[in-house]
């Protein structure tokens, strides 16, 4: 059974697909860490993001196994992410190790910008995840003021349209959602509601399907 969840930053995709995993015993990928290992990579040579060639050859150089760095988590690196990520050889470079992901038992749930449309076009159940702008800029406030750091919300909402529009915007694997996915507006619903709405989905799209086909489950 593969989960593909996709979505803007701080839509809340990443606690939904932890979640989703736990509950149907999926290992989890949150494909976001390869672009910023990538990004990562590149800061720590030196390197300037926006040259094409040094990225292509970091997203080779890159062990995507090892991604528990917590320096990965800087406003920073997502940043420089998604401009590393939308160099077309970066994305190849890195299709590999989520396809084989998805593809190991028992099967995975996945959560990226391109997720549904490009890794796991035949992914079991595709979900696309969004709220506000505002709403995900102050969620984003919200869990820097919790980390001690200090918060310019505003600057939080600049940060998050210019990263929207590069997603979206892009010309090999933007940000969309697959003609298959449904959506979950989580502007207004909290995890806990989130996590329900999207069991009720997945439930329903299981009983769907012919007999025999969920054996995986
Ligand atoms: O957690 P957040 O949504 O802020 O970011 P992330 O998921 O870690 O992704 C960081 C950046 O990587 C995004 O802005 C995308 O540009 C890129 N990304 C992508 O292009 N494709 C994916 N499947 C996942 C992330
Ligand atoms: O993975 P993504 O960047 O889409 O978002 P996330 O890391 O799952 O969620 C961003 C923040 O919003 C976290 O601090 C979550 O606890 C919070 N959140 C929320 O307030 N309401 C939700 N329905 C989901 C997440």
């Amino acid at each position: 059974m593969i989960i593909a969840i996709d979505g803007p930053a701080a839509s809340g995709k990443g606690t939904l697909a932890r979640r989703l995993a736990e509950r149907y015993r999926l290992k989890h990928l949150d494909s976001g860490v390869l672009y910023r290992a990538v990004a990562q990579r590149m800061i720590d040579l030196g390197l300037d993001l926006a040259d094409p060639a040094a990225a292509a050859k970091a997203a080779r150089e890159i062990d995507p196994a090892r991604f528990d760095d917590p320096a990965l988590r800087s406003r920073r690196t997502g940043e420089g992410a998604s401009i590393v990520s939308a160099v077309p050889e970066v994305r190849a470079a890195l299709l590999d190790f989520q396809r084989r992901f998805a593809a190991e038992p028992p099967g995975a749930v996945i959560d990226g910008r391109d997720i549904g449309t490009v890794i796991c076009p035949d992914a079991d159940v595709k979900l696309f995840v969004i709220a506000s702008p505002e709403e995900r800029a102050r969620r984003r406030a919200l869990e820097l003021t919790r980390a001690g750091e200090p918060v310019d919300e505003a600057a939080i909402l600049l940060d998050i349209r210019a990263r929207d529009e590069r997603d979206m915007n892009r010309a090999t694997a933007p940000l969309k959602p697959a003609e298959d996915a449904i959506r979950i507006d989580t502007t207004t619903l909290d995890a806990d509601a989130a996590f329900d709405a999207a069991v009720s989905i997945i439930e329903r799209r299981m009983a769907e399907r012919p007999a025999g086909a969920d054996a995986a489950l």
